[in-house]
């Protein structure tokens, strides 16, 4: 084995295609700082593609899968201590203290700059640094954003030419002095001279997810998982975006973005909020149910939107992604059918059960788990062996394009214009189907005091409420309290603000039972939604806001569901929400005096018509 040097790397071994000498300039600086044994510009191309994925074969990362049953895909199993998004290792570096505000991990951007130099400092020794231009939407677009990820990890590299777009085309774009933010990302695990690598390298001791907010910059050192280390994703278009919206006048939201087709005619499109592993892709790809005629959903995106106030006084929302990088377990036919379609062929799986035969597993794929299977830790499995197959924040990577339901202006560079937005989150209690929000401002305190009950797609305690801020609370890159002030004022920067809503598919019954049926079914509340906003479905004013009374819904189909059941899942209990706003007392009162004074009188609002 011979001895990897550092690589002698100057502006000459950029491709010609790179032009941008501050991009250049970065990379050998960053070469410098992290001294790989090769550096890599990415020119995006499926053959390149191609290559890593055999080298990842090679080097024990991937399994190739069945050719046959799984074509062009691949099965990854990451290292135990990698497997979801780490909260409490997210920063938020801003000069001042109160500027990344309470729900945020702050350390002075001085300190951790010292604190990166020294991690970052030769942690690529024996690795190849990738260098990947990609753009958060569609490559050319005035709304696109242009980001350059630096990665010593092959892994990284073909989920970024998924879940972005990624290569060329992007650095040619970017010319001679385009913007762009710098995504520094390392696993963290030198290699020493001659050593064999890790399947997963990773570091499983220090993993940092860093943002500069100010100087608009990503440090990501540690961890390959996700959200972790595709910084496009969480990292540029919600933490790094979110601080741009606001700068700038817009919106960079946790949400996914859908369009209804009704029996009456016309489109309409939403936008809906739900916590991680909370819904999004499923209700972004729902199939309605047969009974249910004349209705189609189209999707837009399933994670992230920006949106942006339109010359006619709407909002226009956009997908930055190019992909998915959806939560496997639970998807199946009965689920989420659009969705098994589209992971037919060219996708990577993480942390999935391999079968006999060469394909995938997880929880919920079919009724009846197959007898055998190697789960997601390499260990032979069976149905009674008392752990799961798959890691419950298991994740396949794949193409948007290859989804069935995409709409036909998904990359519409202009967006689709906005007619509701959707807050939803995991509720077993209190929280009833659908309300409709009166006004702009109530819709905001709805989003803001949004609460959930917490999913493996983080590290820490599964199933407990916490207030999860228009699903924000890990993804915005600011002050909480400034942020729903920003919304207040977003609400009076369009003449027709969309019209707001909170659902919860997730309330049980007495004996732990889901009420709601769920998946398909949901589209009776979205049609409920969707006609709200046309003034073509009634409703009743409750203290919580207005909600439909049974026959304001459409049953056709589902009508086993009937009255008494429909009145357990829209029960509003005093005793609940009297606790409930003390909930919500919790999270406005850490936010002082950055609460907009607004939310503050919503919250004696509610408290006055739940008492009266
Ligand atoms: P991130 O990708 O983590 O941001 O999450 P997401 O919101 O896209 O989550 P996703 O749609 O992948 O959520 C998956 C989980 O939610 C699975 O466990 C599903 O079974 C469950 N789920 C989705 N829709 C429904 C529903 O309508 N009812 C119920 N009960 N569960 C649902
Ligand atoms: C989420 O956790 O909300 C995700 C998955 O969408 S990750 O990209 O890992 O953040
Ligand atoms: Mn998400």
């Amino acid at each position: 084995m011979t001895n990897p040097q550092p690589a002698q790397v100057d502006d000459s071994r950029a491709p010609d295609w790179v032009r941008h000498a501050g991009l250049r300039k970065w990379v050998g600086d960053m070469v410098r700082l992290t001294k790989p044994a090769h550096v890599v510009w990415c020119d995006g191309s499926q053959a390149e593609y191609d290559r890593l994925c055999l080298e990842l074969v090679a080097s024990g990362t991937f399994i190739k899968l069945d050719p046959k049953l799984r074509p062009s895909s691949y099965l990854a199993r990451s290292h135990p201590t990698d497997v979801a998004r780490m909260e409490d290792r997210t920063f938020i570096c801003s000069t001042r203290k109160e500027d990344a505000g309470p729900t945020n991990n702050w350390v002075d951007p001085q300190e951790m700059r010292g604190t990166m130099n020294r991690l970052f400092d030769g942690c690529m020794r024996g690795r190849t640094m990738y260098v990947m231009p990609f753009s958060m939407g569609p490559i050319g677009s005035h709304i696109a954003q242009i980001g350059v990820q630096l990665s010593d990890s092959a892994y990284v590299v073909v989920n970024m030419r998924i879940m972005t777009r990624m290569g060329q085309a992007v650095a040619e774009w970017l010319g001679e002095d385009g913007d762009f933010v710098p995504c520094m990302h390392s696993v963290g695990a030198p290699l020493a001279p001659g050593a064999k690598d890790m399947a997963w390298p990773c570091n499983e001791n220090d993993k940092w997810i860093v943002h500069f907010p100010e100087t608009r910059e990503i440090w990501s050192f540690g961890s390959g998982y996700g959200g972790n280390a595709l910084l496009g994703k969480k990292c540029l278009a919600l933490r790094i975006a979110s601080v741009m919206a606001r700068d700038e006048g817009w919106l960079a939201e946790h949400m996914l973005i859908l369009g209804v087709e009704s029996p009456r005619g016309g489109k309409s499109y939403v936008s809906a909020a739900f916590p991680s592993a909370c819904g999004k892709t499923n209700l972004a790809m729902l199939i309605p149910p047969a009974a249910f005629k004349g209705w189609k959903v189209t999707t837009i995106g399933e994670d992230i939107a920006w949106i942006k106030p339109g010359h006619d006084g709407r909002f226009y929302a956009i997908n930055p992604e190019a992909g998915f990088f959806g939560v496997a377990p639970g998807t199946s036919e009965a689920t989420n059918p659009n969705a098994m379609k589209m992971l037919r062929e060219n996708v990577i799986f993480t942390n999935v059960a391999l079968t006999p035969e060469g394909d995938v597993w997880w929880e919920g794929m079919t009724a009846e788990p197959p007898a055998r299977l190697v789960d997601w830790r390499g260990k032979d499995w069976t149905p009674n062996c008392g752990r799961t197959a798959a890691h419950p924040n298991a994740r396949f990577t794949v193409a948007a394009a290859q989804c069935p339901s995409m709409d036909p202006k998904w990359e519409d560079t202009a967006g689709v214009p906005i007619s509701a937005f959707i807050f939803g989150g995991r509720r077993s209690t209190t929280v009833p189907l659908v309300v409709q929000a009166p006004t702009w401002e109530d819709g905001v305190y709805m989003g803001a005091t949004l609460g959930s009950e917490t999913t493996a797609a983080i590290t820490g305690k599964v199933g407990v409420v916490r207030r999860d801020p228009m699903a924000m609370l890990a993804f915005c890159g600011y002050n909480m309290g400034d942020y729903f002030a920003h919304w207040l004022e977003m609400g009076r920067a369009v003449h027709h603000p969309p019209k707001i809503f909170r659902v919860n598919w997730f309330r049980r019954d007495a004996n732990g039972k889901f009420i709601w049926p769920g998946f398909s079914e949901n589209m009776r509340v979205l049609a409920w939604i969707v006609e709200r906003c046309h003034g073509r479905a009634d409703g009743f004013e409750t203290p919580l806001g207005i909600m439909p009374r049974f026959e304001d819904m459409a049953w056709v189909g589902l009508e086993i569901f009937g009255r008494e059941k429909y009145a357990e899942i829209s029960a509003v209990d005093g005793t609940a929400w009297r606790s409930e706003l003390g909930s919500h007392d919790e999270l406005l009162g850490r936010l002082g005096g950055h609460l907009p004074r607004e939310l503050a009188r919503r919250r004696e609002k509610l408290q006055e018509s739940l008492a009266a």
